[in-house]
Parts: structure tokens; C-alpha cells; sequence
């Protein structure tokens, strides 16, 4: 997840250019295209939400052909062969269907369905990578979980353009 400092994943407008950051950290490392297309190598599949997919169609198709699981309740259809749509138990989806096929599983997000996979236990992983801007208003990303979870620092990782990048492992509790 792409988050500002204090917390926003998406602007109430819509608008995405606070993701790209315009701070300088001379510290930091440069986010190469090696880095991103290496980083996006590793991915065996996309899940996400289906605000996450719609606004994702809007935006330009990031995923190419990598299988892209969309949850909706929704009679959804798409032209894009790599895009299915499920609905269910998350618990069944996730370990009867994606985990028997999937090895390195990214859930997109949003916040709706991020927090659904917290409250679970079906994330191992949480990477963030903060930009250094405060919204001030938006959706938030972990707002009310109702639920304590305990988190282990992996990797932090600062960019020359200001940008941090978190990677938890998540505690079972
Ligand atoms: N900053 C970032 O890194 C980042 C990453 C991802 C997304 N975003 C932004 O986040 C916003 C969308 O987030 P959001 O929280 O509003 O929505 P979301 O999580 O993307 O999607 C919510 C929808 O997913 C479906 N859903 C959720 N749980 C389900 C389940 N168990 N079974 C079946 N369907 C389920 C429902 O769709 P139906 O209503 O169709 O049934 C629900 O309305 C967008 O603006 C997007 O651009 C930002």
C-alpha cells in the first residue's frame, strides 16, 4: 500500500498525484526500474476489491496479463482474460483456491478488503510505502480494526525522494 504520513490511502477526489513524491532525502536510495521490475516479478497474483479493480480500469491496467482476483458481490464482467471475479468466504477463498495454486499472493487493496484479510489473519506480510505528505482527509487504511496485532519490522527502506518503505511480518495472535 501507497499511504501518506497520516494514514490515506486514496483522496476523496480521486486524484493520485500525491503518490509521487517531490521531497528530496539525499540519504536514499534511488528506486531504480531494475528494483520495481524485479519487485513485480516476484508477484504470482493480484487481489483486490472491486472499488481497487474499477478504479484501477480508470487509472490504466498496472497488472498486464499476471491472474487478477477481484472480490465483488457484484455481476461484474471484464474483457481481460487474466481477470476473474470471486465471492465467499474469505478463509475458503484464499485457502481452498488461491494458496493451492499461488505462492506470492498480493492483495492491492483497498481498505475494505485490507482490513477484512487483518482481521483473518490471512496476510503474512504488510509493505507500505509512506509518501511524505499529510492528506488531511481521504479513505483511511487502518482505521478501527477492533483487533490487536502484533507486528515484526522485516525491512525499512528510504528512497531519495523521501518515500519509506515499511515491510512488517504479521504476528499470529
Ligand atoms: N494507496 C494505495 O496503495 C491503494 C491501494 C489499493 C487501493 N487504493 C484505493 O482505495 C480505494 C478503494 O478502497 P475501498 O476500501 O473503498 O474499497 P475496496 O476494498 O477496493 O473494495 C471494496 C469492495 O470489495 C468487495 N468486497 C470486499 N470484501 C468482500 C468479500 N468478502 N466478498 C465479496 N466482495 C467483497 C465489495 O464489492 P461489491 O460492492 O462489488 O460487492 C466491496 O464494496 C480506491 O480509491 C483505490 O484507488 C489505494
Amino acid at each position: 500500500m501507497v499511504s501518506s504520513l497520516d494514514g490515506f490511502i486514496a483522496k476523496k477526489d480521486g486524484s493520485v498525484s500525491w503518490m509521487h513524491s517531490k521531497d528530496t532525502y539525499e540519504k536514499g536510495v534511488e528506486l531504480t526500474k531494475e528494483y520495481v521490475v524485479e519487485f513485480l516479478a516476484s508477484i504470482d497474483c493480484y487481489v483486490m476489491g472491486s472499488k481497487t479493480y474499477e478504479r484501477a480500469l480508470e487509472l490504466g491496467w498496472p497488472y498486464g496479463d499476471v491472474p487478477v482476483f477481484v472480490l465483488t458481490k457484484r455481476n461484474l464482467k471484464s474483457d481481460k482474460e487474466s481477470v476473474q471475479f470471486i465471492a465467499g468466504e474469505l478463509n475458503e477463498i484464499m485457502t481452498k483456491q488461491l494458496r493451492t495454486r499461488f505462492q506470492n499472493i498480493w492483495m492491492v487493496g483497498g481498505a475494505m478488503l485490507t482490513k477484512e484479510f487483518l482481521r483473518l489473519g490471512l496476510a503474512d506480510e504488510l509493505n507500505i510505502t509512506i509518501i511524505p505528505i499529510l492528506l488531511g482527509d481521504g479513505t483511511l487504511f487502518f482505521d478501527y480494526l477492533g483487533k490487536e496485532i502484533p507486528l515484526h519490522l522485516k525491512d525499512v527502506t528510504a528512497f531519495k525522494d523521501g518515500m519509506v518503505e515499511l515491510v512488517y511480518e504479521i504476528g499470529k495472535k
